[in-house]
């Protein structure tokens, strides 16, 4: 599988996340749509950025009971979407019919599904005191990679770091946290450059701040690729 380079479209509208696109010139790299933006633009804007020709990962992390999930995705696929994901916490039967609502609305290519195991805002102490889990955070990562793996999903979104492990188990590994070097690691904890990632597995790297505040973005974008793919 080729690597690629995902950027984190985290506008707050469609007019800037427009004017973020045209300084990428004539590239159409894959772009991560979140609940951000997408809770205020819609479907629509999926739509609209897959006609011009970029790639999307639409990052809405569902967690809900199988059926609605199931609905969903039908409905998420049908936006001929490359890239979405669900929450593994959902459990086995969860992810089982998310693949199997992707599956059937799919127009075209099926878009690879991907879980979230758990969030990186999750520490320790909160897997423990809030969410009530035992095992520690790296058990409760694998595991839940290995539920998805069950579930027939493709991948899990994790640190660079944890993408051995999950290349071990057969997995595509989606990982954010990625600065170029000499970058500020802003809110993130655990960070990679593009390089370390490729070299650590990673088959995507999911890159925000390092291009969308570089002062070229074309430039922080076309050097992700050169280190990375
Ligand atoms: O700007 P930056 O490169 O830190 O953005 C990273 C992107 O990846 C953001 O959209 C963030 O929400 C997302 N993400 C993350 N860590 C995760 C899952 C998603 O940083 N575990």
């Amino acid at each position: 599988m080729n690597r690629e380079v995902i950027i984190a479209c985290d506008f707050q509208n469609k007019e800037t996340t427009f004017e973020f696109l045209e300084k990428l010139k004539d590239e159409k790299p894959y772009l991560k749509i979140g609940m951000e933006l997408y809770y205020r633009e819609g479907a629509g804007l999926v739509r609209e950025l897959k006609a011009k020709g970029f790639k999307i990962f639409l990052d809405l992390k569902l967690h809900d009971i199988p059926n609605t999930v199931y609905k969903a995705m039908k409905n998420i696929a049908s936006l001929g979407v490359d890239i979405t994901n669900v929450h593994a916490g959902g459990g086995i039967e969860m992810m089982r019919m998310a693949k199997k609502g992707l599956d059937e609305g799919a127009v075209g290519n099926k878009p690879l599904l991907i879980a979230v195991t758990q969030l990186t805002s999750t520490s320790a102490e909160v897997l423990k005191n809030e969410l009530l889990i035992e095992k520690s955070l790296e058990q409760t990562v694998k595991i839940y990679a290995e539920n998805a793996k069950k579930a027939g999903l493709d991948g899990v979104v994790c640190s660079p770091l944890e993408a051995p492990i999950i290349k071990a188990l057969g997995l595509i590994s989606v990982t954010p946290g990625i600065r170029l070097a000499g970058d500020s690691a802003n809110d993130q904890k655990r960070i990679s450059t593009p390089a370390l990632a490729k070299e650590l597995g990673s088959n995507f790297i999911v890159v925000g701040r390092s291009i969308t505040a570089a002062e070229n973005p074309l430039e922080a974008y076309r050097k992700c690729v050169a280190e990375f793919c």
